[in-house]
């Protein structure tokens, strides 16, 4: 796992996410979208794998369940798998909180 130290500018913007609002994060030439639910910020690739449409416009349920807002496909962003029966898979993105700093993870693959 690589993990990326977000500015405080930065962690003080998405601390500013309502429950599963949703916002676009670039972080080291990555575009990912962003949403906060009860048990802390989760992301994933701000592309939809079906037709290129930005994840972060679309809709995010309380159980983290995005829907696109193209074609209405959807997405565990805990898991960047589908939820609807898809066989796609969205690269997933973890944060951790660590000495009251933000940090951004991804799996390098
Ligand atoms: S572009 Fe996302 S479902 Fe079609």
């Amino acid at each position: 796992m690589h993990w990326h130290e977000l500015s405080t500018e930065t962690k003080e913007q998405l601390e500013q996410l309502k429950l599963q609002q949703m916002a676009k994060l670039s972080v080291d030439e990555k575009v990912i979208c962003v949403t906060r639910l009860e048990d802390g910020f989760f992301g994933m690739h701000n592309t939809c794998p079906h037709a290129g449409a930005q994840l972060h416009h679309g809709h995010c349920n309380k159980k983290g369940i995005i829907s696109c807002p193209l074609h209405g496909y959807k997405f565990d962003i805990r898991t960047g798998k589908s939820a609807d029966g898809n066989n796609y898979v969205v690269r997933k993105y973890q944060f951790k909180i660590e000495d009251n700093k933000l940090w951004i993870g991804w799996k390098n693959y």
